[in-house]
């Protein structure tokens, strides 16, 4: 297998405001805890974890929208950290970005014309106007909207939210990326419209052989469509495995409790005794050992002494946790 991408120890810590309160004197979050991972070419890579757990960071800093503090990102053999804003902005030709929000990542008075042919004229990867134009036309209508002059001079508050992540979707790929970070492309919508917006996700990554960096906090969701998992926790990827394995054997602990919640998935399941439930790890002041400790049915003291590595239990599939 082909890797595409690999994080390595990549780290994101913000530094808070002065006057934040109630922090006394730590200053800054450590949004992304040295995490490594491989995306393989062609394969959908799935993030899950919960609300703050880093995964928005972590896309951000792939498509350079946030600077790593540490750690390296390695996109065909290129380091990516080490590029200047030049080579930065050659590299976003080839790694878009989707995002969650299809309300405010569209500006709301440009139309649809000016929003999709926008990132070819920042590129300008375009010979001539009529070029322009055909291609913004193909790209609407790949992803299921109409491209007749009458809906490019749409603007995006004249379309439901199905129909915006379509012109979201529409932005990413004009550029003919290889490689696309979709962060909670389908959260924001109606149930109804979210198995159309990942079918046609997937329908476009056969078509123009992408991969895929696909985070959302629904184990089901990703279950359908990603290949592989990273489970993460206050920063950290605390269990990587394939789909199957990740969701039919979770190993971790924090993966069997967000496996609970989601009963459609393993009916069959309960990992009930060896789970507390509770509050995720605040991770301006991480305890030393396991961040997990805090909400661990099975804690022993070790897991207070030492941070367990993620290690390789079975072939491909990666746990951090010193009792699994
Ligand atoms: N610009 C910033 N300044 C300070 N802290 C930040 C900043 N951006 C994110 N954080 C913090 O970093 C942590 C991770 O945030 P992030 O948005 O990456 O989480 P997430 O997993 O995407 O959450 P969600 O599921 O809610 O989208 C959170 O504690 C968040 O408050
Ligand atoms: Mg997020």
């Amino acid at each position: 297998m082909e890797t595409l991408f690999s994080a390595v120890n990549l780290s994101k810590v913000f530094k808070l405001k002065k006057r934040s309160r109630g922090l006394g004197r730590h200053r800054t979050v450590t949004a992304v805890d040295d995490i490594t991972f491989d995306v393989n070419v062609g394969e959908t890579f799935g993030i899950v974890g919960e609300s703050g757990c880093g995964k928005t960071t972590t896309a951000r800093m792939i498509v350079q929208l946030e600077k790593a503090t540490s750690g390296r990102m390695i996109f065909e053999d290129v380091d990516m950290t080490t590029l200047g804003r030049k080579q930065i902005k050659q590299m976003r030709q080839h790694v878009q970005m989707i995002f969650q929000d299809p309300y405010s990542s569209l500006n709301p008075v440009k139309t649809l014309d000016y929003l999709v042919s926008e990132p070819l004229k920042i590129h300008k990867i375009y010979n001539n106007k009529k070029e322009l134009k055909d291609k913004v036309r193909h790209t609407m209508n790949e992803v299921g909207l109409q491209s007749t002059d009458d809906w490019l001079s749409k603007r995006p508050t004249e379309l439901s939210g199905g129909e915006r992540q379509r012109v979201g979707i529409a932005k990413a790929l004009v550029l003919d990326p290889e490689f696309v970070v979709a962060d909670e492309p389908v959260s924001m919508l109606d149930a109804s419209v979210r198995a159309e917006i990942v079918n046609l996700m997937l329908n476009v990554k056969e078509i123009k052989d992408l991969t895929y960096i696909f985070i959302t906090h629904e184990f089901d969701v990703a279950y359908a469509i990603c290949d592989r998992i990273a489970v993460m926790y206050a920063g950290s990827i605390i269990e990587l495995g394939s789909s199957e394995e990740v969701i039919h054997s979770p190993l971790h602990p924090y993966t069997q409790l967000l496996l609970e919640a989601v009963p459609p998935l393993r009916p069959d399941k309960t990992w009930g005794d060896n789970i507390a439930k509770g509050e995720c790890a605040y991770y301006i002041q991480v305890p030393s050992g396991c961040k997990y400790q805090a909400r661990c049915g099975q804690i022993k003291e070790s897991c207070t002494q030492e941070r367990p590595p993620l290690v390789e239990k079975t072939p491909g599939h990666f746990v951090a946790c010193a009792e699994c």
